[in-house]
């Protein structure tokens, strides 16, 4: 595939993704509280950069859109988690600490990997597939297990007659 075709298609399977998630009807998504739908969307969002990523290194065609796609994961991901924390300190989240500690680490290997590429050594597609199952592990687990609390504690504060979380 020539190299422009190549670049277009993946950007527009990133795209075509989010958007799917735009069109959804309400009753399509996982939850109907306004914050699981945007921490949802954020998630699918940083998956979908990691997959195209994926994709591009295992092209191997176009270093400079690896490297494009992966600073668009390495920013992203910083504004989201950094959002994520704020939730989690408002509500006084009792694994803050552990989780933020998740989130640093992670930053760390993206960070890692973003050096690396910028010193003209390719990113592999292994430390593509090895970023991809990162982020799926930390949102399937650490993300989910907050998102839970979140929604028992907003419930909660709507309702304080309501029993309390535990
Ligand atoms: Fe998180």
């Amino acid at each position: 595939m020539p190299l422009n075709h190549c670049r277009v298609s993946l950007w527009h399977g990133f795209y075509d993704s989010v958007e799917s998630i735009r069109h959804r009807s309400p009753g399509d998504r996982m939850s109907s509280d306004p914050y699981s739908n945007n921490t949802d969307a954020e998630h699918h969002v940083q998956l979908s950069l990691a997959q195209t990523l994926c994709e591009a290194a295992s092209t191997g065609v176009d270093t400079a859109l690896a490297r494009e796609i992966l600073d668009q994961l390495v920013a992203y991901s910083d504004v989201h988690f950094l959002s994520e924390q704020l939730l989690m300190r408002l509500c006084s989240y009792p694994d803050y600490d552990d989780h933020l500690s998740d989130h640093d680490r992670l930053m760390l290997k993206l960070e890692a990997a973003r050096q690396r590429d910028g010193e003209e050594q390719t990113l592999t597609p292994p430390a593509a597939e090895a970023i991809l199952a990162l982020l799926a592990q930390h949102i399937s687990t650490r993300d989910r297990r907050f998102v839970d609390f979140f929604r028992d504690w907003s419930r909660h504060a709507a309702k304080p007659e309501s029993p309390p979380i535990t």
